[in-house]
């Protein structure tokens, strides 16, 4: 199960969406928030604060919470009409949207949720002048979160990264006693994985990314 070498891990960390159910060990989770706390962040002002949840009265709470965004994302993008009627459509994308749907409908099953947080006042965000949307301000938490991932499959554990909980920020800090200036970043669903691992994951090569010297110019 557990993938040891480093870019064996980085490239096979898939989203998780069905779960044993099996709890999540609290000593599995500190060990990987031990390393993860390694992870940069802006002036090093390591803003993040996570709270783990088990109850299930609280995971309900929470998947309660996710739900409506989730509805109101598949609305938006189109899929809520691929869900209802398929046609001919690509099977494996039929599948896939069939699976997150399923795990957005039973969140509350997945042993372990990881609300993840970061204060407002520790982020450095040198884009916030500039006529577009932010994107720098995340970077002082979401370094963090990816080493959470990764360190989950160095346990051999499934985990979905979410952001769907975000919409419902006040509600979920309300539910949790979080603190004024505390912001939600993620919401990380963890958990021994049902399914085998993929072979692979689905992603761009580098040649479509990268570039040397001008934007543009491949890198060779
Ligand atoms: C910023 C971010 C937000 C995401 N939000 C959600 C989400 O709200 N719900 C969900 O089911 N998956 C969410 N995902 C998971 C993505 O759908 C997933 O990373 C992507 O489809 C690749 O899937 P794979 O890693 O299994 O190949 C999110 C991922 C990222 C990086």
């Amino acid at each position: 199960m557990g993938a040891t070498d480093l870019y064996e891990i980085m490239r096979c960390a898939p989203t998780t969406r069905r779960f044993t159910g099996d709890p999540v060990p609290r000593e599995t989770l500190r060990r990987v928030l031990e390393s993860a706390r390694f992870a940069p962040s802006g002036g090093n002002r390591q803003g993040w604060r996570v709270v783990a949840v088990e109850d299930p009265g609280t995971r309900r709470a929470l998947g309660a919470l996710y739900l409506p965004h989730w509805r109101q994302y598949l609305q938006d993008n189109g899929a809520a009409a691929v869900l209802a009627n398929p046609g001919d459509l690509d099977p494996v994308l039929v599948r896939r949207l069939r699976a997150a749907d399923d795990f957005a409908e039973n969140l509350h099953e997945v042993p372990l949720h990881l609300v993840v947080c970061v204060s407002l006042a520790d982020l450095t965000i040198t884009d916030a002048a500039l006529e577009r949307p932010s994107v720098v301000g995340g970077a002082s938490v979401y370094p963090f979160v990816q080493n959470i991932l990764l360190g989950l499959r160095f346990e051999g554990l499934g985990a979905a990264l979410t952001t769907l909980l975000a919409p419902a920020e006040p509600e979920v800090k309300r539910l949790l006693g979080i603190p004024d200036g505390i912001a939600l970043a993620a919401y990380v669903l963890v958990g021994a994985r049902a399914d085998p691992w993929p072979a692979r994951l689905s992603r761009r090569s580098v040649d479509e990314f990268a570039f040397a010297e001008r934007y543009g110019e491949p890198l060779g």
